[in-house]
């Protein structure tokens, strides 16, 4: 793949990269996206439904099946070449690489990378709806078995409410210590590397905005356009797993 001319020498010369990522890091690893026309997980079930408070306060089962079934696709995926190609840049002397993530699995963590900003938490993180104790992550779903419809969500052992994932619903709050994290990153970085977000979902798809006012460089990898590559100073029609080793060669 050929990369623009000026791409290059900027990668070369970046010393603090911010790497922002969406859904289509994890596709590449067999993990659906939300809003891709044909396996997007919203296309199979309705966003609002699925990942609100309202609906989990009105009926948690659904939600709870679907959300533990994910965490066991997420449990047996396995990170790709371009994950490994994250890791590898943070691991390179002279540079400092922080990733920000919308995703919900751990795949970046499992290949190696650390210091990972999550900004609608983890499938992996369990807590009571109400009191917000931890509580233990639960069995999961064997991925051989159909997927159910309904489970009941475990009772927190303090008070007894319905234990909840630790992931962030439509009209929640992002986790501050996470969110700021990718704040600082986004206005001290000097490249900004956009993989598999459609940029749609707010306060997140700001972020790389922020970067990009101050006249930084951004790269963006998705084999589609999306609502973030206007502000893309390159965006690379290509996947995350081909994309991004491509670019740390
Ligand atoms: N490599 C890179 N990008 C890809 C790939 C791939 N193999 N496959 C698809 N994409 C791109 C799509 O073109 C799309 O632009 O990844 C993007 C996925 O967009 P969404 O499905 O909207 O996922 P995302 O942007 O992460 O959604 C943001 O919305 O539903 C909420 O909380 C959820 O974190 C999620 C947020």
């Amino acid at each position: 793949m050929e990369l623009p001319a000026d791409l290059p020498a900027t990668v070369r010369d970046a010393r603090r990269i911010e790497v922002f990522t969406g859904a289509g890091m994890s596709a590449d690893s067999g993990l659906d996206t939300f809003r891709d026309a044909t396996t997007g997980l919203w296309s199979n079930v309705d966003a609002q439904a699925m990942a609100s408070i309202d609906s989990w306060s009105r009926d948690p089962d659904p939600m709870w099946a679907w959300y533990l079934w994910r965490a066991a696709k997420a449990r047996a995926a396995v990170p790709h070449d371009g994950h490994r190609a994250v890791a590898a840049w943070q691991d390179m002397p002279g540079v400092t690489v922080h990733v920000t993530t919308q995703n919900i699995d751990d795949l970046h963590e499992h290949a190696g990378s650390s210091d990972v900003s999550h900004l609608h938490g983890s499938l992996f993180s369990f807590r009571c709806t109400i009191c917000g104790a931890p509580a233990a992550e639960p069995a999961l779903p064997s991925l051989g078995d159909d997927p159910v419809d309904r489970i009941q969500p475990p009772e927190c052992r303090i008070c007894g409410n319905p234990v909840r994932p630790g992931v962030v619903w439509f009209g929640e709050a992002l986790p501050h210590a996470d969110f700021v994290a990718a704040e600082e990153s986004m206005e001290t970085c000097d490249l900004v590397v956009i993989v598999g977000t459609s940029g749609v979902v707010y306060p997140a798809a700001g972020l790389p905005r922020i970067a990009a006012s101050r006249g930084v460089p951004v790269v963006e990898i998705s084999p589609d356009d999306t609502d973030l590559t206007p502000v893309a100073t390159w965006s690379l029609r290509t996947t995350a797993a081909v994309g991004l080793p491509r670019l740390l060669r």
